[in-house]
This record gives structure tokens, sequence and C-alpha cells, in this order.
């Protein structure tokens, strides 16, 4: 065939030749260059946010002094704003950060493979990255954890996860055992066994679940005797979202013993303390277990990419999807391995592991724990509990919902229910205002701030964290009550 006439090579024409055309027949709407979107100012971009995208969240943005800042840069364990002040970020993104902001390798092979105009899409053909990245998972993995999905968020991995185990736990075990106060996303399908009932609104849920107490290994066992329809139970192994609250080893021992006794598999959401958060690349693995089936996100997209991935047991995985017949049910999404996604997580549990971010987690995260154990020995009646594993630490406030100085209560009932009352709201409001720190709070517990730095985080990182928050609690409850009153006037 004359090469010339190659309808790809006159598509190709046609589209250099097109800014040639005299009009173009669709007019541009009124859109914001890349540019633009770097150099909208906060007032502006409030603007945006009310008009587009989430007009009430704005008023806990507000509460907290969020509102204020305009990220300009982020590097290592920082942000830098507009200002050119550095944040020292323990929020970590909800533990989304592990190897911190835009790590460098991270970076090079990001702008490596840009430049050598490597494909994202991978739906005709077999992708290499997305081939690539399931084994380093599955090297990354205990026992015959083997069977990689990828998606494109926590939120997936998770539906992927229940789906794998409910076909191949069978049509006659269709139901499925969560904990109080989990999180597991909020696509309709996780949502219904997501414990929150702010998240769950008034949404008629996915049926079959039966709810257990977290850790509670005698509810557990009494709900797999009298329902043999269970076929799954669906367990974070350290819950992020009900305050960093953690099961002991022996319950998790037990409860392996029970799943294969009732033959129920078990799904562990690692979304949030997997890929070395608790010093282990899983957290299950300080308990000499393995599940059948788990999930990752969060830090598996390196801080700079969305990406989710569901891991099975090759023989759950066969007996759901292991047949011609069977291999599309539940195949990748459109984004599902993306190119440029998967080369970035690859690099990144590469790093993880060059870096010894995991061992680091674990040391540093003790040391961690020890500071602020010591804090609480000091603030007893301000700090209720210190508990976590590696870089993922709760530190729990006493309640003073109902011990609030008289003097306090009116103007403190004023404010949002969600903070009344509950320091961690007033000390990260603080914490950020006066000590350029970044903390999270946590969603079933208002008295609960949650720290997972990056973690790449030292020492000299831990040391300058909680000297900020000795500082800050010296002053006493009146004090922070009153200071947190006078930042919502200024
Ligand atoms: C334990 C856990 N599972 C699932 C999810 C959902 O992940 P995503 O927000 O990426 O959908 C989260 C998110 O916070 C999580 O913490």
């Amino acid at each position: 065939m004359n090469v010339m006439t190659r309808p790809d090579h006159a598509a190709t024409r046609a589209v250099v030749d097109a800014p040639t055309l005299a009009a173009h027949a669709t007019p541009k709407p009124n859109l914001l260059s890349v540019e633009d979107a770097k150099s909208l100012d906060v007032a502006r971009m409030t603007d945006l946010f009310k008009a587009h995208l989430n007009p009430g969240q704005l008023h806990f943005m507000k509460l907290l002094g969020f509102h204020k800042v305009k990220v300009e840069r982020a590097e290592g364990m920082y942000y830098i704003d507009q200002n050119g002040r550095k944040i020292l970020d323990f929020f970590g993104g909800f533990g989304s950060l592990a190897l911190g902001h835009n790590h460098p390798r991270i970076l090079e092979a990001r702008r490596k493979f840009q430049e050598e105009k490597r494909h994202e899409i991978a739906i005709a053909f077999m992708s290499q990255y997305a081939a690539a990245l399931a084994h380093n998972i599955a090297a990354c993995s205990p026992g015959d954890l083997d069977m990689v999905f990828l998606g494109s968020s926590g939120s997936e991995a998770m539906e992927a996860a229940v789906k794998v185990a409910e076909r191949a736990a069978g049509p006659k075990r269709p139901k499925i055992v969560y904990a109080e106060n989990s999180f597991h996303g909020k696509t309709k399908g996780v949502l219904s066994i997501t414990d929150g009932q702010l998240y769950r609104g008034e949404f008629k849920l996915v049926g079959n679940t039966v709810r257990v107490p977290f850790g509670d290994i005698d509810a557990i066992e009494n709900a797999f005797r009298s329902d043999p329809e269970i076929g799954t139970i669906v367990l974070e192994t350290v819950q992020g979202g009900g305050g960093i609250i953690q099961a002991p080893a022996e319950f998790w021992q037990k409860l392996r013993k029970l799943c294969d006794q009732y033959g129920v598999l078990w799904v562990a959401d690692e979304v949030q303390c997997g890929v070395g958060r608790t010093g282990r690349f899983y957290a299950f693995e300080h308990y000499g277990v393995v599940p059948d089936v788990t999930a990752l996100a969060k830090s598996l997209g390196g801080g700079k990419t969305a990406m989710g991935a569901m891991i099975a047991r090759r023989e759950v995985y066969m007996k759901a999807y292991g047949t011609p017949k069977t291999a599309m049910i539940h195949a990748a999404a459109t984004f599902g391995g993306i190119g440029e996604a998967c080369i970035t997580s690859i690099e990144a549990l590469n790093v993880l592991y060059d870096e010894g971010l995991i061992d680091n987690a674990a040391a540093t995260g003790d040391y961690l724990l020890a500071r602020l154990s010591a804090l609480q020995a000091k603030y007893p009646k301000i700090i209720k509990e210190v508990r976590g594993k590696g870089f993922m630490v709760g530190l729990e406030f006493q309640d003073f919902s109902q011990t609030l100085p008289m003097v306090l209560r009116p103007m403190v009932s004023l404010l949002d229910d969600k903070l009344k009352g509950s320091l961690s709201g007033f000390i990260g409001a603080l914490l950020l205002r006066d000590y350029d720190v970044l903390v999270a709070f946590t969603e079933y517990n208002r008295n609960v701030i949650r720290l997972e730095p990056p973690l790449i985080c030292r020492k000299e990182h831990v040391d300058r964290f909680v000297e900020a928050l000795d500082s800050l609690l010296a002053r006493g409850i009146t004090s922070i009550v009153k200071d947190f009153l006078k930042s919502q006037v200024g």
C-alpha cells in the first residue's frame, strides 16, 4: 500500500492543518488556563469552591483556619504556603504520603516516562507497567496473595475486594460481617460496610451485612455459628477513621482460625495502614497471619498519583474470575493500570525499601509514641491516651464537653456541633496558626487527633512536633479555648 494514502497519515495531516482553518465551529468557553489555576489567590479560590465544589465544607475549613492557606509548593515533610511559610505535615494526607511530598525519584521516573512518550491507557493491549506493578505488589505480599486488581482509589480497591470474596464464597453465602466504627470508602457497595452515620446519610444501602464490635472475637464466632449465609468478614487491620484502634495479636490469630473453620473469607482493609505505615508492609504482618484478600491505596501512589490495588489469594481469585467466561466480570476499569500511575507506584515501592522507610516507620514511630507518652504523663488532665503503631498514631484528649469552664460554654456552644468541647479541633487549629504544624482529625471520635506523617519523618521532625504541642498544652485549657475563640473572630 502506498504510504501516502494510509488513512492514519491523512488523520495526522488534518490535525496539523487544523489551526489554519478560518474559524472554529465550536467557540471556546471561558476556560482558565493551567497558569491561571496556579495563580488563583485565596479569595478567588474561595469563590470557586463555593460556586462549584463544596460550599458547606468551607465552614469546617474556616473553623480550623485552613481556609487562609494556599499551598504553593510541597517538598518532603513540608507544605509551603503563599507567604513562604513551611508547614510541617503530620497529617500526611491520611496516610497517602509515605514518601513525603514530591520525592525526587518519583518526579524523575515520571519525567522520563513522559519524555519517552510512553502510553497510558491499557485497554486494548497488555500493559508492561501494570504487569510489573502487579509483580511488585505480589512480591511485597506474604503467602499466596498473588493476584492483583488495579484501580484508582481505596474505595475502588475495596469494592473489588468484597466482590471477589462474594463470588468466591458462592451464591449461598452472600452475607458480609463488618465492624463498628469501620471506614471502607464512600462508593455505594463499601458504604454499606462503613459504619459512620454521617456518610451513610439516608442512602438505601446494599443489604446482607452483619455488624459486630471491632476486636470482639466472641461476637464474630456467634455470627459465624448462627448464620451459615455469612461468607466474608471485612476489617481494617488498624481502624483509622475510628480513631486509631487496634486489636491484640491473639484476636487476629483466632480470627484466622475461625475463618478457616467456618469457611469464611477474611478481607483485610490496608488502604490506610498498609504500605509500611505501621512498621511492616502490611499491618497484619505484625500478627503472623495472612488474610484471603487485602487492599492498598493511598501511599501506593507515591504521593503523586491515584492508585488502588486489591490483592487476593490465587485460589480465591480463580474461583471468582478464573475462566474466560468469568474473567471480564470485574476486569480493570478505564483507568485501571494506567501507565504513568503504574510506573509511579513501581518506583514508590522501590524507594520504600531502598530508603529503609518501613524500618524508619517502626523505629521513629516508637520514638514518637514514647515522646507523646511522656507528654501524656505531663498533662494527664488534657491527654487521655496515646496509641498506635509506627507512624499511625492517635492522640486522644479528655472530653471537655461537660467540664469546660462555665464562662466559655456559651461561646463554644455557638460553634459547630462537631467542635463543641472537642479539644482536638482547638488544638489542631492552633498548631497550624501558631506553630506551622498540620495534624488530622478523626471522623468518629472528635477527641482524637490522627498523626500520620510521611515515613521519611526523622527524630528532628518528631522533636519539633512534640515541642510545639508541649508549648501549646502549657497554655492550659482555658487559654487554649480562648485563643481558639479569638482565632474565629480574627
Ligand atoms: C481504611 C480505608 N479504606 C478505604 C478508604 C477509601 O479510600 P479512598 O478515599 O481512596 O476511596 C479509606 C480512605 O480514607 C480508608 O481509610
